[in-house]
C-alpha cells in the first residue's frame, strides 16, 4: 500500500492490462474488408482517449480481488476468451493466446481475471461506437483533437463503423459466458439509445414539427418530455415555475445516466461479478459507477461552457447550438425567468443561444452545477468506502471521482 496522501498513477498501477487495451481490441475489430477495419480502428490508436472506462472496471477487477466469493464464477472468468471471430484471425487468435500466457505470468495478471481484461476492452468498444454515432448525429467535425471519423470517411461509413463495433463487442461479450453480464452491458446499449433520444426529444426533433409530434405521442412515460407544454408567462404561478424545473432537473438526470452513468455503473459491475463477487458489492460498485458517471457528464457539461475547443479538442458551446439544455442553463433559468422560453423552443430562434451562454455566465448557473457534481462525487466514494478493503486500486478509485471535479477536458 502506498503511503496515505500520495497520488496513485492508475496507468502504472494497471500496468499491461492497461497498456495493451488498444492492441487488443483492434485485434478483435479484424476484417477482411480493409477501409472498414481502417475506419472502425480510427480512435484505437496511441493516442486514443482517456480510458476511464477500462481503467475503472480493471480497478474494480483490483480492489474486489481480496472479497470475492464465487469460486466457481472466478474460474469461469479465467477461461480462456478468445477464438477466431473473422475468417482470417486464426494467426492473431495463436498471437493473443501467447499474449494471454504472457499476462498470466505477469505479477498484474494476479488480481485481474481474463474475462475482466476482455470486459474492460468491450466497455472501451461500445463507448466508442456511440462516440462514432454521436458525432454523425451531433454534426461534429473534430473528436480528441483530430478530425472526427464522419468528417474523415463521411456518415455512412462513420455509421456502420459504429455499428460493427457494436457487433464485435457482442460477440467478444458473448464469449464471456455469463448472462448476467450479457444482460447488463445489453442493457447498456439500449440505455445509450434511450439517453440520446431523450436528448433528440428537446432539441433537433423539435426543430421539425412532424417528427416531434410522432415521437411525442409515444406511451413510454418514462421517456416523457417535462417541457412539451406550453405556457403562457402571466399565467404561471411559483409553484409551477418550481414544479417544471424540478421535472426538467428529473429528465435532464434520466437522459444523463442513461447516456452516460449507465455504462460505468453496469460495466463496474459486471467487473464484480465476473471475479465472483457477492450482490452486496456487486451493488456497491454499481452505485459508485452510477454517480461516478453522472457527476462525469455533469462536468462535461459545465465545460462546455467554461473551457475553450483547444483544451476539450471538440467543439465547445455545442449544447445549447443542438438546441439541449443542460444543468448550467437549468440553474440558470431558475434566475432568469426570459430563458424558458429559450429552452422550450430548443434554441431555435435566432440569438436564442447566444442569450443562453450570456445568462449562464451572468448566473450562478456554473457554480450550482459544480455543486451539484461535486455532490455525486461524494455519494460515489460513499458508496465503495466502507464494502471495498483498502488498497491501492480502491485509493485510486476514489482520486479518479476526485480528479472529476478539477478535469479541464
Ligand atoms: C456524447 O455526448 C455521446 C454519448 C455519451 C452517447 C451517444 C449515444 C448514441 C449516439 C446512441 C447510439 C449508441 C450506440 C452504442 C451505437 P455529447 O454529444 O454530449 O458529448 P461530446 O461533446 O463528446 O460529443
Ligand atoms: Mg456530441
Ligand atoms: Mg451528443
Amino acid at each position: 500500500l502506498l503511503p496515505s496522501g500520495s497520488v496513485i498513477n492508475a496507468s502504472e498501477l494497471l500496468g499491461s492490462d492497461l497498456a495493451l487495451l488498444t492492441s487488443n481490441i483492434r485485434r478483435l475489430l479484424g476484417s477482411d474488408h480493409p477501409v472498414l477495419k481502417s475506419v472502425a480502428t480510427y480512435y484505437f490508436s496511441s493516442t486514443g482517449g482517456k480510458h476511464i472506462r477500462p481503467m475503472l472496471v480493471l480497478l474494480i477487477a483490483h480492489a474486489t480481488s481480496h472479497i470475492s466469493r464465487h469460486t466457481s464464477t472466478k474460474i469461469l472468468s479465467n477461461i480462456a476468451i478468445d477464438s477466431p471471430i473473422s475468417p482470417n484471425s486464426k494467426i492473431l487468435f495463436e498471437k493473443n493466446q501467447q499474449h494471454q500466457s504472457a499476462v498470466s505470468n505477469s505479477s498484474a495478471a494476479d488480481s485481474v481475471l481474463p474475462a475482466q481484461r476482455r470486459l474492460a476492452e468491450i466497455t472501451e468498444m461500445i463507448h466508442t461506437a456511440s462516440l462514432l454515432h454521436d458525432d454523425v448525429i451531433d454534426a461534429s467535425l473534430t473528436r480528441r483533437s483530430k478530425p472526427s471519423v464522419n468528417a474523415e470517411y463521411g456518415n455512412k461509413m462513420a455509421v456502420l463503423a459504429g455499428d460493427f463495433l457494436l457487433g464485435r463487442a457482442s460477440v467478444a461479450l458473448s464469449r464471456l459466458r455469463n448472462v448476467e453480464v450479457v444482460e447488463l452491458l445489453s442493457t447498456v446499449i439500449s440505455n445509450l439509445v434511450e439517453g440520446e433520444f431523450m436528448q433528440l426529444r428537446n432539441s433537433a426533433l423539435k426543430k421539425n414539427a412532424g417528427s416531434a409530434t410522432s415521437v411525442a405521442s409515444g406511451n413510454n412515460t418514462a421517456l416523457a418530455s417535462p417541457t412539451t407544454t406550453s405556457f403562457a408567462p402571466s399565467k404561471i404561478s411559483r409553484q409551477f415555475d418550481s414544479d417544471i424545473a424540478t421535472a426538467r432537473f428529473e429528465y435532464y438526470l434520466t437522459k444523463t445516466y442513461m447516456k452516460t452513468a449507465s455504462l460505468i455503473a453496469n460495466s463496474c459491475k459486471a467487473s464484480a461479478l465476473l471475479g465472483g463477487c457477492d450482490e452486496a458489492v456487486a451493488d456497491a460498485v454499481y452505485r459508485y459507477g452510477r454517480a461516478l458517471g453522472l457527476a462525469f457528464q455533469i462536468v462535461d457539461d459545465m465545460l462546455d461552457f467554461t473551457v475553450t475547443a483547444d483544451e476539450m479538442g471538440k467543439p465547445v458551446n455545442a449544447d445549447v447550438k443542438l438546441g439541449i439544455a443542460t444543468a448550467p442553463v437549468l440553474y440558470a433559468a431558475q434566475e432568469f425567468a426570459e430563458l424558458d422560453f429559450a429552452i422550450e423552443r430548443g434554441f431555435k430562434e435566432p440569438g436564442d443561444d447566444a442569450l443562453a451562454i450570456k445568462l449562464v455566465h451572468a448566473s450562478n448557473g456554473i457554480e450550482r452545477t459544480r455543486q451539484l457534481a461535486a455532490a455525486f462525487c461524494a455519494e460515489a466514494i460513499e458508496a465503495i468506502d466502507t464494502v471495498l478493503p483498502n488498497s491501492d486500486s480502491k485509493t485510486a478509485l476514489i482520486q479518479i471521482t476526485q480528479a472529476v471535479l478539477t478535469r479541464k477536458n
